[in-house]
């Protein structure tokens, strides 16, 4: 179906009969800043023009009915309230993570309808699951005057998933899906939630994504390991210095000190956390002086740094960033994400976008039986309803 919000307010009149809200929420990019908002680190994320639209409207009934138009199973209902299973379907996680999460915090809200469709690709790297999180809380959050905030139903979104879904993810996603603005990209400081949007409009650059298509299961499992291995590696530190709570409270020094008492997998983990904080507050002084040629290196240092002492990249996405390499028009380029698969970011010479595509999926094709796939992600709001901007 043709995403639009007109035909998702048709649908869902046809299907429920009753007249709905509607909500747009969109995907995120993130620009560097990767593994480290569990680590209580820094990120640079922004809202893009990808989206999940959604039209929702309480039904009076104890039951949640679900419908996901891009689905090949769309449809699904749970009885009203919980506690609730899990679907064994994937997508109706996300919302009933969401209402377990209000459930759980005494939130009052009754049975309600939801319909939805988007164009953000699955298992991409560009939070999908966010996106119908942040849509569903931020429908929810009108329909029953729940009152909470931006920064409340990220909170909630992120708890959905650890404790409902079962990734151990950090607030980035959640975060980012609510609180875009156009032009901007947001420095989240992931410990004390303060964050601020730093401008990013240089009408010259664009934001390629590349998608390997790879889709690993793998990707949610090994993201649990990470964030264990993390919180090992914080946790033998701290015999040391008592004051570190995690791998924000590290420094280099400490690292190095005392790096024979951590297992060589475990010190590279820490180490890339350290380095990458570090450069996502270098890269945010880049943005503000326009220093786009040292800031698009600092992603390539994020990338060699995944590949190789984080290890969440995997063969498809080195060749895809490997293939920017010699092109002057790529500033930067990485894998984005939890990894393992999806795609790239790739800071691009507007002028020269069809050339770079040309290159890129020339050289892919050259090693990878699958195609490469290219969006152009332009920055956008966050997460609201049509017609009216949610405040924080
Ligand atoms: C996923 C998680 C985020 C973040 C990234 C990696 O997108 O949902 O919280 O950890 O991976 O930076």
């Amino acid at each position: 179906m043709h995403l639009n919000s007109k035909n998702i307010e048709e649908e869902f009149r046809n299907r429920f009969d009753s007249e709905p809200v509607v909500v747009e929420s969109p995907a995120r990019v993130n620009l560097i800043g990767e593994h480290t908002d569990y680590n209580d680190g820094f990120v640079l994320p922004a809202a893009i023009d990808k989206k999940i639209i959604l039209a929702m409207a309480p039904n009076g009934l104890n039951s949640i009915r679900m419908f996901a138009v891009d689905m090949d199973h769309p449809y699904f209902e749970a009885k009203f309230p919980g506690p609730f299973q899990k679907s064994g379907r994937g997508w109706p996680d996300y919302i009933l993570g969401v209402v377990d999460q209000l459930e759980k915090r005494s939130f009052s809200i009754g049975g309600f309808d939801c319909l939805f469709g988007g164009d953000i690709p699955i298992g991409a790297g560009l939070s999908s699951s966010a996106a119908l999180e942040g849509g569903i809380l931020t429908g929810l959050n009108e329909l029953f005057s729940l009152d909470l905030s931006t920064l409340e139903m990220a909170k909630v979104g992120q708890q959905a998933e650890n404790q409902f879904v079962g990734v151990q993810c950090g607030i980035m996603d959640q975060f980012a899906n609510l609180h875009g603005m156009e032009n901007s990209v947001i420095r989240l400081d992931c410990r004390s939630l303060e964050y601020s949007h730093y401008p990013f409009k240089r009408e010259d650059i664009c934001i390629l994504l590349c998608d390997t298509k790879i889709r690993r299961e793998l990707a949610s499992s090994e993201y649990n390991v990470r964030r264990q291995q993390c919180e090992e590696g914080a946790s033998i530190l701290r015999e040391f210095d008592p004051s570190i709570r995690n791998l924000r409270d590290v420094s280099h020094s400490l690292l190095e000190n005392y790096r024979d008492k951590l297992s060589g997998v475990v010190y590279n983990r820490c180490r890339y956390v350290l380095d990458e904080n570090q450069r996502v507050l270098d890269a945010c002084n880049h943005l503000l002086a326009d220093e786009i040629e040292p800031f698009g290196e600092l992603m390539y240092r994020s990338h060699e740094g995944l590949r190789d002492l984080y290890e969440v990249s995997c063969r498809e996405l080195d060749l895809l960033v490997e293939s920017t390499i010699e092109l002057d028009e790529v500033y930067g380029s990485r894998m984005m994400g939890g990894g393992f698969g999806g795609c790239t970011i790739n800071l691009v010479d507007e002028h020269a976008l069809d050339r770079v595509k040309e290159h890129i999926r020339k050289e892919y094709k050259k090693k990878v039986e699958t195609t490469v796939e290219f969006y152009v992600a332009k920055i956008g709001e966050g997460a609201a309803l049509i017609g009216k901007k949610q405040m924080g």
